[in-house]
């Protein structure tokens, strides 16, 4: 009795707080950082009572529909927006999930948007609404094909940039390209959510799978071999339009600290130690979540001993007042 009931608290946290199921290796804990997630809904709506988001900030022509959805640009020519997190990324290994919308009239579109981990945030700039010369990650879903004969559009791309190299726009990035793939239906969805979901491990790699063929269908679009990110590292979404227009939507944003566990009931050696250090996350953000956290479990506890002391306190009452009568 005891046992099951122990076993159902962690579904029964889960249920209160709404933590969603996402698939991580065995091995791997997946510990949500609010301060980089988005979604229209509470615990962590867009905007907050102020009109102002906690943890990100919008500027240029980003407009927020409170309950739908960030809108990077609107379906207009010339526009340019940009959302990026207020606090840098501390999480040593993390995967973030984003629904996004890419959505407009007419027959041509563009010109796309970018998903950033970069050390500069919000500064406008000509590669999909952000700057160039950039100093980290960019993931580019690139809807308009200016000149790279044999590629398919969208074309999805990641570029690291070191702050010195700049963006290839006339062949849409071909000399940057770190990694990349054609996929098809990110733009249109239709009654899919489209998603994109980066996983990055300090140490090993970079994986890119997007989701747009069917619900829960998620597609590789590439995996690198490891990669540096900058020490200080900001979470950003951008996007651009010119001649050719679309709507460039941000619907979600989920990102998890993982947590690498190191190998269970292996011998302390200093090999093993060595595995510890370094996936041992630094995450400042995650150590208060883990004390709210705490302190939720414990009010939990709290109202149970309350509610059993009542039962128990009511029942000796009553017996006693039974008792008392005869
Ligand atoms: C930046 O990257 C480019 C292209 O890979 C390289 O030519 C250049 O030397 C790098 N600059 C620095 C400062 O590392």
């Amino acid at each position: 009795m005891l046992l099951s009931w122990q076993a159902s608290i962690p579904w029964l946290l889960a249920a209160c707080i709404g933590v969603q199921a996402v698939t991580a290796p065995e091995g791997v804990r997946q510990i949500p950082l609010r301060s980089h997630s988005l979604s229209a809904e509470p615990p962590q709506p867009y905007l907050d009572s102020d009109m102002q988001s906690r943890y990100f900030e919008f500027g240029e022509d980003t407009i927020v529909r409170a309950d739908q959805y960030i809108r990077l640009t609107s379906d207009m020519q010339g526009q340019s927006g940009w959302l990026f997190s207020r606090m840098p990324i501390t999480a040593t290994n993390w995967m973030i999930e984003i629904e996004f919308k890419i959505h407009g009239r007419g027959h041509l579109h563009g010109d796309g948007m970018a998903i950033w981990v970069t050390e500069e945030r919000g500064k406008p700039g000509k590669v999909f609404g952000h700057t160039d010369n950039f100093n980290g990650l960019g993931i580019f879903l690139d809807t308009y094909k200016n000149s790279r004969p044999g590629v398919t559009f969208p074309y999805v791309m990641a570029m690291l940039g070191n702050s010195s190299v700049s963006y290839d726009k006339d062949h849409d990035g071909k000399d940057n390209e770190l990694a990349g793939c054609s996929a098809r239906g990110i733009r249109t969805g239709g009654t899919i959510p489209t998603k994109i979901r980066l996983t990055y491990y300090a140490e090993s790699s970079l994986r890119v799978d997007l989701q747009y063929k069917g619900p829960d269908e998620w597609t590789e679009c590439f995996e690198t071999e490891a990669i540096k990110l900058p020490q200080t590292a900001y979470l950003g979404f951008s996007a651009e339009t010119g001649e050719l227009s679309d709507n460039h939507d941000i619907i979600n944003v989920a990102a998890h600290n993982l947590h690498v566990r190191q190998n269970q009931g292996s011998s302390r050696s200093s090999k093993d130690q060595g595995g510890k250090a370094r996936t041992k996350p630094y995450n400042p953000g995650g150590t208060k979540e883990r004390g709210s956290w705490r302190w939720f479990f414990l009010k939990i506890v709290l109202f149970g001993i309350v509610v059993v002391g009542g039962y128990v306190g009511y029942t000796m009452y009553r017996t006693s007042k039974r008792s008392s009568r005869f």
